[in-house]
């Protein structure tokens, strides 16, 4: 199949209303899309992809009023946040109706919901009488794209269309949330903070460290990781080290250290939402160059830097 980089949205509409696939530009990460309501096209993505159907998907609509198209309740809090934060890095889980095939979310109970932001996203989303599941547009466990190009450069020949819709605006995945028995929670930090989330609905609780949450079973211990060896620690554990070769280092900002490797500063002026905007386009590029290895040390753990912890913690495996 030959794969074309374009920014016609009827023709990414029409693929999409053909039951074939697309890459779609968010403010998050780019998605590979398909009709969610179609089984064939959901177990497309499945397939291209190479996901274990275990993981399941999040579906995107076009509006707010969507939600009670596919969910059969929603709690108070939940409508808060959506009312503050979508279109936006926002996930919700809610309990599903049967309008969503099984295969969309692996057999559990509930759907996660997002209505993105990119402004390509919605106008395709409107021209569409479905709501799109759309994983991260990257192989399974691979770092996630944040240009068409990253989309390309792994699924070409997979898919027939890639909207560039130009680079991710957030870079990092969106904040999933849902309530369960009354508790309000955070099952991955992402691009919507945890302080905007706590701002509209007091403290919430954050399980995204778990490897074997049962209703993120996607949050695996190892992801969003580069081929390469790839380490993240305290600079202290990092100078420590024994490593042979050419090594690189992803910090936040320019710094005087004693790790002799190349240092690959996420923001020069120490912008927690730059730094995210530019961690995987670095990831991916790091792993194509000639560095043996990739070091990284944390990030201060507050607003998006928390998303970008976790990433680099994955990805360090
Ligand atoms: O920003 C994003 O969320 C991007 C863009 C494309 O929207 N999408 C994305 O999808 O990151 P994906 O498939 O790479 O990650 C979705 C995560 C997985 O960890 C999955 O386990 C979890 O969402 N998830 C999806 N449906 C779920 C459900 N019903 N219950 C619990 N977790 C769910
Ligand atoms: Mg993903």
């Amino acid at each position: 199949m030959n794969t074309v980089i374009g920014s016609d949205i009827h023709l990414a509409a029409s693929f999409l209303r053909e039951g074939k696939l697309i890459g779609m530009p968010t403010e998050t990460v780019y998605g590979l899309a398909g009709n969610a309501l179609l089984e064939s096209a959901v177990l497309n993505i499945f397939k291209t992809k190479e996901r274990p159907e275990f993981d399941p998907l999040i579906v995107h609509v076009k509006s707010i009023d969507e939600v009670s198209k596919y969910a059969t309740s929603v709690p108070e809090e939940i409508y808060k946040l959506i009312e503050r934060f979508w279109p936006g890095p926002l996930t919700i889980l809610l309990p599903k109706n049967e309008l969503i095939p099984d295969i969309v979310t692996s057999g559990l109970d509930s759907v996660a919901l997002r209505m993105p932001a990119h402004p390509m996203a919605l106008q395709l989303l409107q021209q569409l009488d479905f709501p799109l599941a759309a994983p991260s547009a990257n192989p399974f466990g691979y770092i996630s794209p944040t240009t068409a190009r990253h989309v390309f450069d792994q699924l070409q020949g997979k898919l027939p269309y890639i909207l560039d819709g130009g680079q991710c605006s957030v870079g990092v995945e969106s904040t999933i949330f849902g309530m369960e028995e009354g508790r309000a929670i955070i099952y991955r930090v992402g691009g919507l903070p945890v302080d905007a989330i706590e701002s509209v609905i007091g403290k919430v609780e954050i399980q995204s460290n778990i490897s074997s949450n049962p209703r993120a079973p996607g949050m695996l211990k190892s992801h969003y990781a580069p081929t390469k060896p790839m380490y993240f620690d305290e600079p202290e554990v990092i100078r420590k080290l024994k490593l042979s070769g050419k090594g690189a280092l992803i910090c936040f900002n320019r710094m005087e250290t004693d790790i002799p490797y190349t240092q690959f500063p996420l923001s020069s002026n120490g912008n927690l939402e730059e730094a995210a905007r530019n961690l995987f386009a670095t990831l991916r590029l790091l792993d194509k160059s000639d560095f043996d290895f990739i070091c990284a040390i944390p990030f201060p753990e507050t607003g998006l830097g928390k998303a970008i912890n976790d990433r680099l913690r994955r990805a360090g495996g």
